[in-house]
C-alpha cells in the first residue's frame, strides 16, 4: 500500500475548486507540519476540502449513502484492437480519480494483468485470492462473502483498491463460452454486491484484454448502467476498422439484449507530425464526431517508461510525474468522465461537483 502526495499546484489543478493556494488550505482545515518547507496535498486533504466547500456534513453524508446502496459508476475501458492503451488509461484514469479524492475500485479483467502489475507497482508475481472471473462464474444471487478479502488495497485511506488479475483469469473466458446468460454475469456481480461497492467507492474502473471476450463481452453489456463503454483509439488505419466491429459489437448487444450501450472515444498516441495520423484524425472526426472526448491524449514517452517490465518501481504516470503533458491529459479525461458518469462524493450533488468542474 502507497501514501501519496502532491505539490500545491497539482493539488489545485486537481482539487477542481477555483481557490487560491491559501484558500485551498484554509479548506482542508490542516497546517503544514512543523519542519516541512512545502505544504503536500494528499486525496484526503481533497476530499475534506470539497466537504466544506459545500458545507456538507461529511461523516453524516457518508452514512447516508450506504442506506442507498447504488452501484457506484462503472467505467469499462474495452478496444478490440490490442495495444492502443487501454490498460494506460484505465489505470491512469483511476489512478487520477483517486488523487482527486475520489474512492476508486480498479477491476482488473484481463488474464495479461498489466493494469494489476503498474498499479501495485511490480512485475513481481503477486498472490491472487479471486480474480474477478472466479466471481463471474457464480451462480449465486446473495453477496459474495470473499470480495472483500480478494481486494487488495494499492492506496492508502481506501481511495484505489485493486481486485487483481493473474494468467488463470483466462480459463474463466473459456467457462463462460458455454455457460447460462454468460453476458450477464458482470452486471450481476455488481447488483449483488452493491451494498458493500456503494459503501467503500465512489467509481469503480474496469480494465479489459483486447479482442472480443467472454469477460469483455460481459462487462461491455454491464456498461448499459452508464449506457456507454470508455473506447480507446489510436489515430491508425487498423483502430479505425476495430472501430467499426466494435460498433457492430454493440448493435448485436442492442438486438439481442435490448440493452443500449454507446462509445465514448478516447484518442490515445496523437503526434501531429505524422501525416497518417492527421489524415486518420480527419476520419475519426468525420465519423465518429459527437462520440470523441474532447481530450486527445498525446504520444508521450511517460507511458511507456511506467510500462517498462525492467522498471521494478514503476507507478502510473499521474501519480509519478503529475505536472507532465501526459499526466494533465489523463487528469483532463478523469475530470471529464466525473461529470459524464456522474462520480461524486456521498451528500455533494452533481450540480456541487459541475462547478468544482
Ligand atoms: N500516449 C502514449 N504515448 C506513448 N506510449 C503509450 C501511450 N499510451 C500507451 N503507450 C504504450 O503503448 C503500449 C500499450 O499500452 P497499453 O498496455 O496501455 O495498451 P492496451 O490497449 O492495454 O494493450 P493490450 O491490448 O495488450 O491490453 C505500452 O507500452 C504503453 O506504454
Ligand atoms: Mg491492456
Amino acid at each position: 500500500m502507497r501514501s501519496i502526495e502532491f505539490k500545491t499546484s497539482v493539488a489545485l489543478e486537481l482539487s477542481g475548486l477555483d481557490v487560491t493556494p491559501k484558500k485551498l488550505q484554509d479548506l482542508v482545515g490542516r497546517e503544514k507540519p512543523k519542519g516541512q518547507h512545502h505544504m503536500r496535498y494528499t486525496p484526503e486533504d481533497l476530499r475534506a476540502a470539497r466537504y466544506h466547500m459545500a458545507g456538507v456534513e461529511r461523516a453524516e453524508a457518508e452514512a447516508n449513502l450506504f442506506a442507498a446502496g447504488k452501484i457506484p459508476p462503472v467505467i469499462v475501458f474495452r478496444m478490440t484492437k490490442g495495444g492502443v492503451g487501454k490498460t494506460s488509461s484505465a489505470v491512469n484514469v483511476a489512478s487520477g480519480l483517486a488523487m482527486m479524492g475520489f474512492r476508486v475500485l480498479l477491476i482488473d479483467a484481463d488474464p495479461q494483468a498489466s493494469a494489476s502489475s503498474l498499479a501495485m507497482g511490480t512485475s513481481d508475481d503477486q498472490i491472487v485470492e479471486h480474480h474477478i472471473g472466479h466471481f463471474l462464474l457464480k451462480k449465486t444471487d446473495t453477496p459474495d462473502p470473499e470480495l472483500p478479502a480478494a481486494i487488495v488495497p494499492v492506496y492508502e485511506g481506501g481511495f484505489l483498491d485493486l481486485l487483481p488479475s493473474d494468467i488463470t483469469m483466462s480459463e474463466a473466458d473459456a467457462s463462460l463460452v458455454t455457460a447460462v446468460a454468460a453476458h450477464e454475469r458482470a452486471h450481476r456481480f455488481f447488483v449483488k454486491n452493491k451494498d458493500f461497492l456503494s459503501s467503500r467507492y465512489d467509481a469503480i474502473v474496469v480494465d479489459t484484454a483486447p479482442g472480443t471476450t467472454p469477460v469483455g463481452l460481459a462487462f461491455t453489456y454491464a456498461a448499459k448502467e452508464a449506457s456507454k463503454i470508455a473506447v480507446v483509439v489510436e489515430p491508425v488505419g487498423d483502430c479505425i476498422r476495430a472501430l467499426e466491429s466494435l460498433q457492430s459489437n454493440l448493435r448485436e448487444i442492442k438486438s439481442v439484449t435490448d440493452a443500449v450501450v454507446d462509445m465514448e472515444i478516447i484518442i490515445n498516441k496523437y503526434h501531429p507530425s505524422l501525416k497518417h495520423v492527421r489524415d486518420n484524425m480527419g476520419v475519426l472526426y468525420t465519423s465518429y464526431g459527437k462520440k470523441l472526448n474532447d481530450t486527445i491524449i498525446p504520444q508521450f514517452s511517460g507511458f511507456a517508461r511506467q510500462m517498462d517490465p525492467a522498471n521494478k518501481d514503476s507507478k502510473p504516470l499521474v501519480e509519478a510525474d503529475p505536472s507532465s503533458v501526459g499526466a494533465k491529459a489523463m487528469f483532463d479525461v478523469a475530470k471529464s468522465m466525473i461529470l459524464s458518469y456522474g462520480i461524486t462524493h456521498p451528500g455533494l450533488s452533481m450540480a456541487a461537483q459541475r462547478e468544482a468542474a
